[in-house]
């Protein structure tokens, strides 16, 4: 069965990524039910959405009825169940196989047979989840970029099994929210990845073998290539905890020595050093300014 119109959308997870699908969503007309491990999770990302929103009605660039309005779209919940009547589910958990299978498996007990599943994985194939359903022609990979709210493009992924309708309805939906989609293949990494993470790994290994400092390696991108943040800054940014799990995909996947997680990169992992959202990373946060952190190299 197929039924045309997306009307409600799920998403697991409201962290960096899902939150921000959760608000691109609501803004667009959908009404959102995001899942999360427990409800603060949720609560902290929703205050998050209303701010940004409050934002962009002080500059004038959303009404404060379409505010309340796409946050009257909203809603959070701990329980999968609440997204058995979703068209769509998307998922944006942590980058790790077997927590999005988990998730995937169950729900396909309990939506419909349209429900489409897409997964924002940065670099497992879809296809590595569309065997833990019983629906691999409805499963695609819907790629979003950090600021999801400000970034336009959207990867849109089809497995070799992926329905012909379920990419054309995905590539409709990402483009109702004003994104820009491109195709691409099931291959880790997708397009952007496939060249971004090589970038950022050689940008630690620089800092690690002494080429340059944190700022100087940063300021080197921004100023000499006109990038909008440094190497650096765009790992806290993206998370060094999810960059660090990225690059041991994208190893395990190709063996190339270029998607190796380089040593630092894993300490810093495992000092908790997960950047922006965990107050430090390659800067320290702390402070009004972004500071160096020291890392003893
Ligand atoms: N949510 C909503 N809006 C946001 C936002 C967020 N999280 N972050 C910033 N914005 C908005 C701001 O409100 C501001 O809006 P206005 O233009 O209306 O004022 C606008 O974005 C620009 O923000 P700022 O002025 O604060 O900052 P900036 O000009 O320095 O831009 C940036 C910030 C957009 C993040 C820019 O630095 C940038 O483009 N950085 C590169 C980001 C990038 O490369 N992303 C891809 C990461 S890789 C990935 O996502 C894939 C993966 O799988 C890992
Ligand atoms: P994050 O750590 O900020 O958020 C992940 C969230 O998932 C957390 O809030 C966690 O509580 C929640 N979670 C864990 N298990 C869950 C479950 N079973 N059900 C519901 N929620 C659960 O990570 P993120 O940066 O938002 O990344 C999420 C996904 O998006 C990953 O697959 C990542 O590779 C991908 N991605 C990340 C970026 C980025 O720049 N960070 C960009 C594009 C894609």
């Amino acid at each position: 069965m197929s039924q045309e119109k997306i009307e409600n959308v799920g998403v697991l997870g409201a962290g960096l990524m899902g939150s921000g699908i959760v608000q691109v969503c609501a803004q667009a007309g959908y009404r959102v039910v995001a899942r999360e491990v427990e409800e603060r999770y949720w609560k902290k990302a929703f205050e998050r959405i209303a701010v940004f929103m409050q934002k962009a009605v002080e500059k004038q660039k959303m009404t404060t009825a379409d505010r309340e309005a796409a946050l009257g779209r909203m809603s959070g919940t701990t329980e999968v169940g609440d997204l058995a009547d979703c068209d769509l589910v998307i998922e944006a958990v942590v980058e790790d196989l077997a927590v999005k299978n988990e998730m995937f498996g169950e729900l396909d007990g309990l939506c419909p047979p349209h429900t489409i599943f897409a997964s924002n994985t940065s670099s497992l194939t879809i296809a590595e989840m569309a065997a833990a359903t019983g629906r691999p022609d409805r499963m695609v990979g819907l790629h979003f970029f950090n600021p999801v709210p400000v970034m336009k493009l959207v990867e849109v992924v089809r497995t070799i099994q992926t329905g012909e309708d379920t990419f054309r309805r995905t590539w409709a939906f990402a483009e109702s929210l004003g994104k820009i989609p491109i195709a691409a293949k099931d291959n880790s990494g997708f397009v952007v990845n496939l060249l971004l993470v090589p970038y950022l790994l050689g940008a630690v290994r620089a800092v690690e073998s002494g080429v340059a400092s944190i700022e100087d390696v940063d300021k080197g991108m921004v100023y000499g290539c006109g990038h909008p943040m440094g190497p650096l800054t765009l790992l806290d940014f993206v998370g060094i905890d999810t960059t660090y799990r990225i690059a041991e995909i994208m190893f395990q996947e190709y063996k190339e020595p270029v998607y190796a997680a380089p040593p630092l990169l894993r300490k810093m992992h495992l000092a908790g050093y997960h950047g922006r959202k965990a107050g430090k990373g390659f800067y320290d946060y702390g402070g009004s300014e972004p500071k160096p952190m020291d890392l003893n190299l």
